[in-house]
């Protein structure tokens, strides 16, 4: 079965961008959002994220007609009757997710597929949630996901090969190139990533260098695009927090273990970019 009409549950930072990749890649997309003000803010940024991509000539205004014609928003997860394969990218909540998917199973046919783009729960969770544990994967997309090229297929020791083999085509044809994973917490990415910019904070705390000068050594030391402080401000100070606790919860290793700074950032609401400050000041 070829994927055809896509659902994604969710029209934030992370789902706004799957539903534009896969209306872009030619799919009916129905992107769906708690209320009529997230999804209009949602659906805004898309626009305004694909006419950028015309003023810099990197797409036609041709296909950003055409992608927003694909689009469209709901705030009622009955209208994803009739989707071959629904992303979840709701809140990185565990009980809401369980919820959207008990409900998704009822709502869909039972041949739909579907995906979780959670970084850090436990998608063998979520696949026995529904009385189609054979046909849930994990689908984990990078920020900002019309630019980061890469996409983690996660399987579980319940999903059928032939699922995760049409997942992974589905996910080169938005583009991306497309690794493996088994569902074990952070997958790829995070496991190694997370700890990382752990590190950064702790070194940070302990009064080894500014951040300004850690940042600049990781990129000019390392060739990375961004330094971890300008990177933790980019994916969200709670979100990393979040991400943390859970790993931390699965493996029990120090290196997951959240630092107390981190944990004052949350609680003092610099959470990165999003919220106007995090390690830096965005207020301008
Ligand atoms: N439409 C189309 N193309 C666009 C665009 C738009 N609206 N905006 C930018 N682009 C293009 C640019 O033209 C440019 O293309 P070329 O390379 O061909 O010139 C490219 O996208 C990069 O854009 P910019 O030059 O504006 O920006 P940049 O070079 O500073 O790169 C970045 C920005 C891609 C975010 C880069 O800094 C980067 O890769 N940072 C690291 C991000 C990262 O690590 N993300 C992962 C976070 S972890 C995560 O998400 C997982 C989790 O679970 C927490």
């Amino acid at each position: 079965m070829a994927i055809e009409r896509v659902g994604v549950v969710g029209c934030g930072l992370m789902g706004r961008g799957i539903a534009q990749v896969c209306a872009q890649a030619g799919h009916a997309t129905v992107v769906s959002e708690i209320n009529d003000d997230l999804l209009a803010a949602g659906m805004a940024s898309i626009e305004k994220f694909l006419g950028k991509g015309v003023e810099k000539g990197k797409i036609s205004e041709a296909e950003m007609q055409s992608t927003l014609g694909n689009l469209t928003g709901t705030t009622d997860l009955a209208n994803f009757a009739g989707c071959d394969f629904v992303i979840e990218a709701a809140t990185e909540n565990r009980e809401m997710k369980l919820e959207i998917f008990r409900s998704l199973d009822e709502i869909c046919d039972r041949e739909a597929i579907f995906g979780s783009n959670t970084s850090s729960l436990n998608i063998t969770e979520m696949a026995v949630a529904t009385g189609r544990p054979d046909r849930v994967v994990g689908l984990h997309f990078f920020n900002p996901v019309p630019l980061m090229k890469l996409v983690e297929v996660v399987s579980t020791m319940l999903v059928d090969d032939s699922v995760v083999g049409e997942v992974k085509a589905f996910g080169e044809g938005l583009g991306k190139v497309v690794v493996v994973a088994r569902d074990r917490t952070g997958f790829i990415v995070n496991r190694l990533l997370v700890p990382y910019l752990l590190g950064a904070i702790r070194v940070l705390d302990e009064g080894l260098a500014t951040m300004e000068d850690i940042d600049q050594a990781m990129k000019l030391g390392c060739g990375y695009p961004m330094g971890p402080f300008t990177l933790l401000d980019l994916v969200g100070i709670d979100t990393t927090y979040y991400i943390a606790n859970i790993m931390y919860e699965e493996f029990r290793e120090p290196q997951f273990a959240p630092p107390p700074l981190l944990r004052r950032m949350v609680l003092a609401g610099r959470h990165g970019r999003k919220t106007g400050r995090g390690f830096y000041d965005y207020s301008e």
